[in-house]
């Protein structure tokens, strides 16, 4: 049932003292539950069923007679054959009994179509709903294209094979596992031609994907993905916050570069294309030097995206870059929600985010805390959509 964004208020409204923090038990549920406890939140995973073992058993909370938790950090986890069940009328509106808050992620975001986020998810979003479809690579507005309105650098595109002058990488889904890359890197046209032949052969990619794929430089460097908060009730200036900085384990990828070259070369062909399927995250810091413009594009991003999708921003988002010698950034992916990797910081924090508010802070936490605040101020509306 579609609603409208005018019945939120009226939802809220409804809400209880204290709203439960929900959000989709994959991604960085982990990070969102440890943080909405430690601030002082219930919290509700809406699972999988066969995909709930995690939150439901091994970091359910246990919770003494006071309410404190004592082990754990999920308090409830409703489990649906499907993640896209539990957004179905009636289940919708039980949520909203329970006075939930869902924290969007992106498995929210894989498992359950755009538009029914946009339409039909009739609960208050910590964050902002519109923003969410920029992160498809194959739609006309996406990250890429408010990336380059707000001036922000990104890898110099290839609007065909044919233009490929050096080496490029080609963005496309997976033919068969959808939610998991097809990628391959290619260095000339002919190379192109050759590799992509091998992946359509092997079944690995799709034509029809291959016709529609992102085609841009690729640029050789660490990546370094930066967790940011945005806080739309802060004063401006100090509205926007660098809690943490993760990298990817990716594989194959990661495997391959552990191979001596000898090695890499003595396998079949298909095994030297390597596959970016995420596995693993760790932290870094960045050289100091650096953050700088770190903060200058996290500030652009955060200006264009208000302008362009109102009210922009809210709470977590995460710029994944590569850094050049000379010690700047591109910007090759957004997260316009919480990232992947801030399991990284889960609890510990990390050193920009604990630098910063003086004690551990996650992006869960911080996430956690914004809600807390909006509340305490009477300004929750400003933060969901
Ligand atoms: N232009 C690029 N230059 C170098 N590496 C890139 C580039 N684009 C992507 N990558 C690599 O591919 C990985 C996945 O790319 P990304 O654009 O983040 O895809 P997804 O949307 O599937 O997360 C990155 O973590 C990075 O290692
Ligand atoms: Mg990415």
């Amino acid at each position: 049932m579609p609603f409208r964004p005018e019945e939120i208020g009226g939802w809220l409204a409804r809400y209880g003292e204290r709203p439960v923090v929900a959000t989709v038990g994959s991604h960085s549920a982990l990070d969102v539950a440890d943080g909405a406890v430690r601030e002082g939140f219930r919290t509700l995973l809406l699972c999988q069923a066969g995909r709930e073992r995690t939150y439901s058993q091994y970091f359910r909370a246990h919770r003494s007679a006071d309410g404190s938790v004592e082990r754990g950090c999920v308090d409830e986890v409703r489990s649906y054959a499907r993640f896209a069940d539990a957004f179905t009328s009636a289940e919708l509106a039980t949520l909203r009994e329970r006075s939930a808050l869902l924290v969007p992620n992106r498995a929210l975001s894989s498992y359950v179509p755009l538009s029914t986020i946009e339409d039909e998810l009739s609960l208050p979003l910590v964050g902002s709903r519109r923003l969410l479809r920029i992160e498809e690579r194959t739609e006309r507005d996406n990250y890429y294209a408010l990336l380059e309105a707000g001036g922000l650098p990104i890898p110099r595109p290839f609007p065909r094979p044919e233009a490929i002058d050096g080496l490029a990488i080609v963005k496309l889904p997976h033919a068969t596992r959808r939610l998991e890359r097809g990628f391959f890197t290619v260095a000339s046209p002919a190379e192109y031609e050759q590799k992509s032949r091998a992946l359509l052969a092997a079944g690995t990619i799709a034509p029809e994907d291959l016709a529609r794929a992102r085609i841009e430089r690729y640029i050789v460097g660490p990546v370094f993905n930066f967790n940011f908060f945005f806080s739309p009730l802060a004063p401006r200036a100090e509205g926007l916050e660098l809690l943490g900085v993760d990298e990817r384990r990716e594989s194959s990828l990661d495997g391959l570069v552990r191979l001596p070259a000898a090695q890499q070369l003595e396998l079949p062909s298909a095994a030297r294309i390597p596959e970016y399927t995420v596995v693993g995250h760790g932290t870094l810091t960045v050289r100091e030097s650096i953050l700088e413009e770190v903060f200058r594009w996290g500030e652009k991003f955060v200006e264009v995206a208000r302008a362009k999708y109102p009210p922009g921003i809210i709470g977590p988002f995460c710029l994944q870059t590569v850094i050049d010698p000379d010690g700047h950034l591109t910007i090759f992916d957004v997260a316009v929600r919480i990232g992947g990797g801030t399991n990284v910081h889960l609890d510990v924090g990390h050193p920009y985010g604990n630098a910063l508010w003086r004690m551990p802070m996650s992006s869960g936490r911080r996430l956690a805390r914004e809600i807390r605040s909006a509340l305490a101020s009477g300004r929750l509306a400003e933060i969901v959509t």
